[in-house]
């Protein structure tokens, strides 16, 4: 088994440094060959780089450019041509290295060394005095006292958090489940709007190790621009800017993530050495000075009267801005009390997150029609009289099913409440009954499918109504979209239409047909040229070996999501041993209730699923087992916190071995810590160690013992997906 995540050639002491040249060669004094670059060389690239870094920063995240396109380009062309000159100057960090890296085909584990926590909702005035009565009570204040708060707007994207060492950005991540994120460094490099240098402002310092929080988002125009590329090429749009940063950031391709010019908001802190900040305020100044980019729209305000001030303005200001909020978020601004407010569950109580009401305006219900899910799912949608929602025109919302329709008691030609909050899809809300005429004609599910036909079936205790018919075109159609779909197989070129223009003509009567799809079938169907037809073929001929995870998702089985088919891809490695394995042995697997490992047992026994599955194995689809380290379990139950500075390996490098064999990484020592690798200059955490009786290890001592724990674990591994 080889311990892949140790570098190859690491020297034990020598610091590895991200963005370092593999092989820095040594100028001789004696020799003097004009293939390596000199003093000279060097700053000239080092101040190219700094004018450009400073330009990137007044243009994406001040928006007061300095300098013109031209003077720019021409700072550009001129670091291109020393680096292409002197290779080794084009460092990782370099403003021309910001696209380049090839193609991904997963994400690393990121563990967060401080967990990302959520914040917790306040919905009005009233909800946000009981917030900050709380926090007065919890220090100890008088009910007169006014604490002073920073309020900031509270941008919707993604959070993200990115590692400077030194100033140089060395990693970047998602939140994931606030304690492992995904590693999304390659990606990050190629937004403009985040430097992968920190200034360094003339008599001031920078912290050793940083690590940043904020949002990454999608203003409204590129989101627009964004959407109709996709439409022209036959793609699914994203239904809103979230989703496409989500969808930009999560790209295995960094020149896509390159292409789409995401924006970013910088406001909180995980770990820090090195630096201090004092207040909110003081860190949002801070992160400026360093050219990270932070909201303009962020006020300290001394009372909640002037808190509740700045929530009501961006009420209605929000809708001038050029990207979305979903509210506002009031932080305690001094940090000494936020440390003393501290967090309880997951959720800082030194914060808190103003919502505003969803949205509701009337209209009138034209008409009821069935759409049939991937399930099979009769779902009530009304058609309605087209109406804007915050900046939204709305002509459809969902009825759910049969039994929200009677108990709203919705009719054809009701007057009906709507709302949309957030990025939920709209949804009706209640009738009008004073606007009732009498004309308004009660819906009724029908017994058949709306599509092919079938009597409909509607199992005891639950209630959704759905077509049992397997083979029903329109369940088809959408079984196909789901496994086409980016979280799934990932195959592009076919969006709606496609997938509709396949399955309407019974072309395509299952995932596995789409495996047998030729030019000539392709070329037979309207609207689709050469180009298309021979770029959807390659892109379902790569998606043969997509990772197992992705086909489970796809393949729709009940109760499995993205997540739990990650879950079952780790734990069983291969198709073949999930079908072999028993209802029991399922729901014994950390994550896998029993309701979901009853489905998946059943989807595994069922005559038709079984022979899908040696249609996709016969037309050559063998998805990619996860990596054996991946599986390992030689950490399981194991505790390990780092502290100090590492040499041989990036602390995140560490933490995502120790998460891969099995075990967690912990901020912080307690008496369930199992071993404490102290780096260099460990401080604190040692003391406590020592103090509580954990064991410590060296960072050598921690490499050996993964290597030996390995070594002495392999045992015949069941062969990877080869089906
Ligand atoms: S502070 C302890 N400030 O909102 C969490 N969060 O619902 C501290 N967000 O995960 C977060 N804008 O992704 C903070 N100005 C802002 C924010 C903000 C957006 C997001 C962030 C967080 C989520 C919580």
């Amino acid at each position: 088994m080889v311990f892949r995540s140790l570098p190859t050639q690491v020297t034990p002491g020598k610091r590895r440094r991200h963005g370092d040249f593999p092989v820095t060669p040594e100028k001789s004094s004696d020799i003097s060959l004009d293939i390596f670059a000199d003093d000279e060389h060097q700053k000239r690239a080092a101040a190219l780089a700094d004018k450009i870094r400073r330009a990137d920063v007044l243009y994406y995240g001040q928006a007061q450019p300095e300098i013109s396109d031209a003077e720019y380009d021409a700072l550009m062309r001129d670091l291109r041509a020393l680096e292409a000159q002197y290779p080794e100057l084009a460092t990782k960090d370099s403003p021309t290295q910001r696209v380049g890296s090839g193609a991904v085909t997963g994400f690393e584990p990121a563990p967060h060394v401080v967990p990302m926590l959520s914040l917790d909702n306040a919905f009005g005035a009233e909800e946000l005095m009981l917030w900050d009565e709380r926090r007065k009570r919890l220090l100890g204040l008088p009910a007169e006292t006014q604490i002073e708060s920073a309020c900031e707007l509270k941008i919707d994207g993604l959070s993200v958090s990115l590692t400077y060492v030194n100033g140089s950005l060395v990693r970047a991540a998602t939140r994931g489940d606030g304690e492992t994120g995904e590693d999304i460094t390659s990606n990050v490099r190629t937004i403009r709007a985040i430097p992968t240098v920190l200034l360094k402002q003339a008599g001031a310092s920078l912290p050793s190790r940083i690590e940043v929080r904020g949002e990454v988002f999608l203003g409204h125009r590129e989101f627009a621009r964004i959407n109709s590329d996709i439409e022209e090429t036959g793609g699914k749009t994203f239904a809103n800017p979230r989703n496409a940063a989500a969808g930009s950031l999560r790209q295995k391709d960094p020149n896509v993530t390159a292409s789409r010019r995401l924006d970013a908001f910088f406001y909180g802190v995980g770990e820090c050495e090195g630096y201090s900040f004092t207040s909110q305020l003081n860190l949002l100044a801070t992160y400026k000075s360093w050219g990270l980019p932070t909201n303009p729209n962020v006020q300290l305000c001394a009372t909640l009267a002037e808190v509740q001030a700045f929530c009501d303005i961006w009420e209605t200001g929000k809708q001038k801005l050029t990207y979305d909020i979903d509210g506002v978020v009031i932080k305690t601004n001094d940090f000494r009390l936020q440390l003393e407010l501290g967090a309880v569950s997951r959720s800082p109580r030194w914060a808190i997150a103003y919502k505003y009401p969803a949205i509701q305006v009337r209209t009138t219900v034209n008409s009821i029609e069935i759409q049939v899910g991937r399930t099979g799912a009769l779902t009530p949608v009304a058609n309605l009289e087209p109406v804007a929602v915050a900046g939204v025109i709305v002509s459809r919302a969902t009825l759910h099913n049969q039994d929200e329709i009677r108990r709203k008691d919705v009719r054809v030609g009701d007057t009906v409440v709507i709302q949309r909050a957030g990025e939920v899809i709209p949804e009706v809300v209640e009738v009008v009954i004073a606007e009732r005429k009498g004309t308004e004609e009660p819906f009724e599910m029908p017994t058949t499918c709306p599509s092919c036909g079938t009597d409909v079936v509607r199992p005891e205790g639950e209630a959704v109504t759905r077509c049992p018919n397997l083979r029903c075109p329109r369940k088809v159609e959408q079984q196909i979209e789901h496994f086409v779909s980016r979280a799934a197989m990932d195959i592009e070129g076919l969006g709606e239409k496609q997938c509709e223009l396949l399955t309407s003509e019974g072309t395509v009567k299952d995932v596995a047909d789409l495996y047998t799809l030729t030019l000539e079938t392709l070329l037979r169907f309207d609207r689709m040229g050469e180009k298309l037809a021979t770029k959807i073929l390659s892109n379902i001929d790569a998606s043969r070996t997509r990772p197992l995870a992705r086909l489970l998702h796809g393949l729709g089985i009940r109760h499995i999501g993205e997540h739990t088919a990650e879950v079952l891809a780790s734990h069983f490695g291969s198709l073949t041993r999930l079908a072999a394995t028993s209802v029991e042995e399922l729901a014994a697997v950390h994550e896998i209730g029993k309701t979901t490992a009853e489905s998946v047992w059943k989807w595994f026994q069922n005559e038709e699923s079984q022979q899908l599955l040696v249609r996709l194995q016969a037309a050559g689809v063998t998805p990619t087992a996860p990596q054996d380290s991946e599986r390992s379990t030689v950490l399981a139950g194991k505790i390990l916190v780092f502290t100090g500075t590492l040499v041989r390996l990036r602390r995140d490098e560490a933490e995502g071995l120790v998460k891969r064999l099995g075990g967690r990484a912990s901020g912080s020592v307690s008496k369930n810590t199992s071993w404490l690798v102290a780096g260099e200059s460990a401080g604190s955490k040692l003391t406590k160690a020592n103090e509580l009786g954990v064991q410590v290890l060296t960072e050598d001592e921690f490499i050996a013992m993964v290597e030996e724990l390995q070594h002495s674990s392999a045992q015949p591994e069941p062969a990877a997906e080869q089906e």
